[in-house]
């Protein structure tokens, strides 16, 4: 029988989120339902709202969760009825010319439940990223749900699902950040915290933080940032250049995603650096940059999609840091809000007030 439940939707265009009634149907082949326990909320699921991701509304918002399995479909065998799980957005499907190249991460066909969830007349919904969590059961494909140790609570857990990961895994998997190299992260919200904690994971030798916002700066040095910059006052680029021997740094972050910080964290690395935009720009911006010095420069300039992050090996191995004390998810979470709670949130991260607002279901 389908259920019932309350989701948070987003009806249409900038307008304010909704508390709406949606059915989620039982488990089809290879799908599961998910009881929701927590949920971050995420700067895309703003995003989403305000139409920069697409046009699909009615979108059900909320993809950084976790919960308990709680029904699946025929032929599913890698979770079972009460297992605890992260919910992911790269199910792997092992089949195409990424995953059959030995590159999972990158995934061009990656699962999603194969049924719809539905306001209560009938309106199909996107589930934000195919996941859609700020909702009290949210019905998955069995792939993005990931197995962990339910010793870890849902409102720190979740946070893996999305931004945390995400940031962690553009210092570690994609900017390739190892022991001594010196690195900056421009944005300091949940995702460019998730960066700094990770580059301190990976044994940087200076950690960077850059953000607009004396409160996240020092909320920044708390996840391990050695030095911070606020951008407002300061010359970004020639501050980095200050503190790196005139040089700049080996990794730079863009956590913002808009054109005016990726050109910061282009002209703030050294030579033979990496540039990282783990921020989504919005679909109308544009960048110019000197050709000459994309070539002369050397390096890389790459993009990282959910931190390069394979589910299945990073979800329980960051849960396992987690809970030997060696990385602080708990750090993450600002508060803990209502499912009603949610557009509330939105203003809360628009003025900086939080880090993570998470949704307890
Ligand atoms: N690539 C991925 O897989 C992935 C996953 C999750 C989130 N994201 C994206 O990452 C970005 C950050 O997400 P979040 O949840 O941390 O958002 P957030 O709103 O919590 O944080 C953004 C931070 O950037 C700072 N900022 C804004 N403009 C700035 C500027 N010009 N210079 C320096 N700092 C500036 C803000 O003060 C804030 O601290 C978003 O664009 C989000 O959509 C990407
Ligand atoms: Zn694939
Ligand atoms: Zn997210």
């Amino acid at each position: 029988m389908p259920y019932e439940v309350q989701g948070v939707v987003a009806l249409s265009k900038g307008a304010p989120v909704s508390l709406e009634t949606i059915i989620v149907p039982d488990p089809g082949p290879g799908e599961a339902v998910v009881d929701v326990q927590a949920c971050g909320v995420c700067h895309t699921d703003l995003h989403y709202r305000e139409g920069g991701i697409n046009d699909e509304f009615p979108f059900l918002l909320g993809h950084e969760a976790a919960g308990v399995v709680s029904a699946i479909g025929e032929g599913v065998t890698n979770v079972a009825v009460g297992d605890y799980v992260i919910l992911n957005w790269r199910a792997v499907c092992g089949q195409c010319r990424a995953c059959t190249k030995g590159k999972p991460w990158y995934c061009f066909n990656t699962h999603n439940a194969a049924q719809k969830m539905t306001l209560a007349d009938g309106t199909e919904l996107s589930p934000a990223l195919g996941i859609g969590a700020f909702a009290e059961k949210t019905l998955v494909h069995s792939g993005q749900c990931t197995k962990v140790d339910p010793a870890a609570p849902p409102q720190a857990a979740g946070l893996l699902g999305c931004g945390v990961m995400a940031g962690v895994g553009a210092a570690i998997n994609t900017g390739g950040v190892g022991r001594g190299d010196t690195v900056a992260v421009f944005g300091c919200g949940g995702v460019g915290d998730a960066a700094i904690a990770g580059a301190v994971l990976a044994g940087a030798s200076k950690v960077i933080a850059v953000d607009l916002d004396d409160r996240k700066l020092e909320w920044a040095r708390g996840l391990g940032a050695t030095h911070t910059v606020n951008s407002k006052e300061t010359d970004a680029v020639a501050a980095i250049k200050e503190l790196t021997g005139g040089f700049g740094v080996d990794v730079a972050i863009d956590a913002v995603g808009h054109p005016a910080v990726y050109q910061q964290a282009f002209d703030a690395r050294d030579l033979a650096g990496t540039v990282v935009l783990v921020g989504v720009p919005n679909p109308t911006m544009e960048i110019t940059l000197p050709l000459i010095d994309v070539f002369g420069r050397g390096g890389a300039l790459k993009s990282s999609w959910y931190g390069d992050c394979l589910p299945s090996r990073d979800f329980p191995m960051l849960i396992d840091l987690y809970l030997q004390g060696r990385f602080d998810l708990d750090a993450f979470v600002s508060e803990t809000i209502g499912i009603g709670d949610v557009e509330a949130a939105f203003e809360k991260m628009h003025h900086g007030d939080v880090l993570r607002s998470v949704v307890l279901l």
